[in-house]
């Protein structure tokens, strides 16, 4: 008798394709990940229509080399997980298609997760959960705190108003002619340039959790147009790190504060954002002088892969969630 669950994972849900097999939702036995970065970078941005076509291209080598990186057959493997949404319908269609083909096909069981519970779960790979658990999840198109009682329970405490943080970063990144995505990018020049413009920290009302974006990107936007005007010369160094010194103080303190005011017994960052440099140094200066955990996972599981969505669907598994074959990609699918 075989106690280890085996889950095989794809996420297909913007512009990376990617298939993983998780064991017992703790540990990778295969990490696939086709990047289309270099396609969409021409662009500025994700094509849509490029997206969902590059999946079907990539999708049955990409499945073939984490089965074949994992050792496993078939029979080993106990069930399909799949990101159904939220994200880009045509490129979110291809994972789920697949993934209901294998389990018609193989006669295993699916499972259909939310993208945001797989960023969650990344962090599962380094460190057991521990309840009530605060996550925050940073990402190109999300920027929520959630909270969670337990395995495979979220309640959305607060959420952007507007822009995520990471589609500000790359908004703000094609103002000063960065190439796609973004982040990074910023990320980099940050480190080289001083917090020399004081850009606003958009605090909501007193006890808000939730976030805005939009108000400090039209500053950036701002600033660059007068300086341009004016003839000034603004240094692209000092641009990014005052854009990102209140982006991480923003995040940070929000977060900070739920933390506390849940009396959560640990904290997680998530979503590609949780790459950036400074905001993981800051949020560990904080959640240390706090003495409260925190887990941000390596950058690898930072950005969108499969192997966190076989992880969040080892759970959704284990509680007894199945879906049919007639699962469907919902791009604006609800976390709860
Ligand atoms: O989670 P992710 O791979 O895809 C979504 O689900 O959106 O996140 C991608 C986002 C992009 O906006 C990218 O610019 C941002 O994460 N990002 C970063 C960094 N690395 C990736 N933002 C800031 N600093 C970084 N180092
Ligand atoms: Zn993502």
């Amino acid at each position: 008798m075989k106690n280890d669950k085996i889950i095989l994972g794809i996420e297909t849900s913007c512009d990376e394709t990617a298939v993983a097999l998780v064991k017992n939702g703790t540990e990778i036995l295969s990490d696939v990940v086709a990047s289309q970065i270099e396609s969409h970078k021409r662009f500025g941005g994700v094509v849509p229509e490029i997206a969902s076509r590059h999946h079907v291209e990539q999708m049955t080598m990409v499945l073939e080399e984490a089965i074949e990186e994992a050792k496993v057959e078939w029979e080993d493997i106990d069930a399909i997980a799949v990101t159904e949404g939220p994200g880009l319908v045509g490129a979110l269609l291809v994972g789920v298609n697949t993934a209901k083909a294998l389990a018609f096909a193989k006669q295993k069981p699916l499972v259909g997760v939310h993208h945001i519970a797989g960023h969650i779960y990344a962090n599962r790979f380094e460190r057991e959960f521990e309840f009530p658990l605060l996550a925050l999840i940073v990402s190109g198109g999300h920027t929520e705190l959630v909270l969670m009682k337990e395995h495979g329970d979220f309640k959305l405490i607060g959420e952007t108003l507007d822009d995520a943080a990471g589609e500000a970063y790359d908004k703000v990144a094609r103002m000063l002619d960065l190439p796609y995505p973004g982040g990074p990018e910023i990320d980099r020049l940050a480190a080289l340039g001083e917090e020399t413009i004081d850009f606003p920290r958009a605090w909501l009302s007193e006890d808000s959790y939730d976030f805005s974006f939009s108000g400090l990107k039209s500053a950036v936007i701002n600033k660059i147009h007068n300086a341009k005007q004016r003839g000034e010369t603004l240094k692209k160094e000092d641009i990014a790190a005052s854009f990102q010194a209140s982006v991480i103080e923003v995040l940070t303190t929000k977060t900070l504060r739920a933390a506390k005011e849940k009396n959560v017994k640990q904290v997680i960052v998530a979503g590609g954002v949780a790459a950036n440099r400074g905001l993981r140094a800051e949020m560990q200066t904080q959640f240390e002088r706090a003495e409260i955990p925190l887990l941000i996972p390596p950058l690898s599981l930072c950005t969108d892969n499969a192997a966190m969505i076989a992880a969040a669907g080892t759970i959704a598994f284990e509680q007894g969630k199945r879906d049919c074959l007639d699962l469907n990609a919902n791009p604006s699918l609800e976390l709860i």
